[in-house]
This record gives C-alpha cells, structure tokens and sequence, in this order.
C-alpha cells in the first residue's frame, strides 16, 4: 500500500507516541483522522502540526470503551474523508495492578480500552476495507503482552489479548486486509515515572537506552507499505521481549 493519498485513523493520536504516529503519515501524505479522548487542547495542537505539513486531518473525540461512540468515530471518519484505508490502534490504559490489587474496575478499563475497543472499531474498518479491496490494522501491543508483568496484571493481559485479537483478525479478514501488530518497549516513560523507573526500564532491554516514538512510527510505515506481512507482531523494544 502507498501511503500518500491513503486515510489514515489513528486512535488516542492527541500526544506522546500517537501524536508521533499521525504526524509521520501526514508527513508522507496521508489523510489523517486524529482521535482524542480528553486531550482536546493536546489534539487542536496536533491538528495544526499536521496541517502544517500539508495534510489534510480531522479531529474526532471518543470514549473507545463505549460502544456508540466507538461506531460514531468510523461513521465520523468515513462521513469526513469518504473512507478508511489504515487503521492503527493506539488508545491504551495503563496502570500498575498485581492480582490482589486488582479491582474490576482496573480489569473492565483496560481491558475494554486495550483489547476489546481495537477488536469492534477494527471489525467495522475492517469489513470497510475488505468492501474496497485493501486495508492495514496496526495494533499497538507490549512486550507486557508476551512476558506478563506481575505488577501490571490487567495491562499485561490486555495487551495478551490484543497480540490474539491481532492474529485472529489477521485470519478473518485475510486476503485482503493485512493486520499486524507493534510492540513497543520503553520509548517514552509516563510523565510520573521516577528516575529509579526509568533506569529499570532501560536496564530491561538489550540496547541498554530508550527507543523513541518515532521508532514506533517507522515500524508501521513498515508494516502499512509491505503487503505480504500479516499476523506478525514487530517489537520495537531494544530487545526487551528476549530478556
Ligand atoms: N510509551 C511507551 O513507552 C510504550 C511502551 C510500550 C507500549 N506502548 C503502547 O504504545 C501506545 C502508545 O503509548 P503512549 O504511552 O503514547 O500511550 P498513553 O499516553 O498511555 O495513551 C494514549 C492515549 O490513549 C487514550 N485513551 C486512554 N483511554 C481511552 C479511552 N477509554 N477511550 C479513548 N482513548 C483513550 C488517551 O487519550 P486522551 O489523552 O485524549 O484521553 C491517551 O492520550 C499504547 O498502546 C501503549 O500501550 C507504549
């Protein structure tokens, strides 16, 4: 798939590594569909960083966690750009729990957010391409997903689920429409992480440093221009998932 022209919805894409993800693709050429759940100041800030490259792009707000609003933010990209060509799941609750710690509350939000919203909004874009022919899902995934952090059970199981959802989808909507996941490591740590968090986060990986969101970027320009590559998960985790 080309990137330039293709529309491109990129979930929870106000800051941070969303953010990073739809400025790439507008920088390519994509028409970008920004999605925000409360970062509405983060969002018109991102908005006018990809207009200035010259894209086009629309905001959309949406709690993924509820259905309606979930069906409204496809509706809402398909009634703006007349399409959907990539869809990258991005949205993601994270937050420490260990078993006893966990309440149901900690285990609907993050699993809703990280599993159970990627798998209905793809279902819906993915019947969409399958209809025109083409489409790319990128789920963004963890390493969690793969070694399962004690201290993040829900998060971790979350994110289990979404490398599931990933190859299933993969099978369901094949040949068509090819869906792939990224698993990021540390590439950049929650605004509240101390010193001491980071430098064990680093320690965790091979290459000994943090990646950036821009590597997280160019592993799904990756994955969206190559078209015989589905079901795979790409870690961009300096080796983490190996430790
Ligand atoms: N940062 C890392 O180093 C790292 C490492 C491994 C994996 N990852 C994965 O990479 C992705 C991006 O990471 P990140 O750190 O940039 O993510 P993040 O800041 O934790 O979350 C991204 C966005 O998700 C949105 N969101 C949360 N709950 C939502 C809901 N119920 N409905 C709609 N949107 C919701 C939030 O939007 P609003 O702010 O608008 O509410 C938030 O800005 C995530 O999937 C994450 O799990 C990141």
């Amino acid at each position: 798939m080309r990137i330039p022209g293709s529309i491109a919805l990129i979930t929870g894409s106000a800051r941070r590594v969303g953010r990073a993800l739809a400025l790439q693709l507008a920088a390519m050429g994509a028409k970008v569909a920004i999605h925000y759940r409360r970062s509405e100041r983060e969002a018109r800030d991102t908005l006018d960083g990809v207009r200035e490259s010259g894209a086009e792009a629309e905001l959309f707000q949406a709690d993924l966690t509820l259905a309606d609003e979930r069906d409204a933010l496809i509706e809402g990209v398909l009634a703006r750009f007349g399409g959907l060509d990539i869809l990258v799941n991005n949205a993601s609750a994270f937050g420490a729990a260990a078993l006893d710690q966990t309440t149901p509350k900690d285990w609907d939000e993050q699993v809703d957010t990280n599993a159970k919203a990627p798998f209905f909004l793809a279902r819906r874009a993915g019947h969409l391409m399958v209809d025109a022919g083409r489409g790319k899902i990128i789920n963004i995934a963890d390493t969690a997903g793969e070694s399962i952090w004690p201290a993040y059970l829900p998060y971790s199981v979350s994110k289990a689920a979404l490398l599931g959802v990933t190859r299933g989808l993969a099978k369901s909507l094949a040949p068509r429409v090819q869906v792939n996941a990224v698993a990021p490591g540390p590439v950049q740590f929650p605004e509240y992480y101390t010193e001491e968090q980071k430098r064990t986060a680093i320690e965790r990986t091979l290459l000994k440093r943090p990646g950036s969101p821009e590597d997280v970027a160019r592993a799904v320009v990756f994955l969206i221009e190559n078209d015989y590559v589905t079901g795979e998960t790409l870690h961009v985790d300096g080796g983490r998932h190996l430790l």
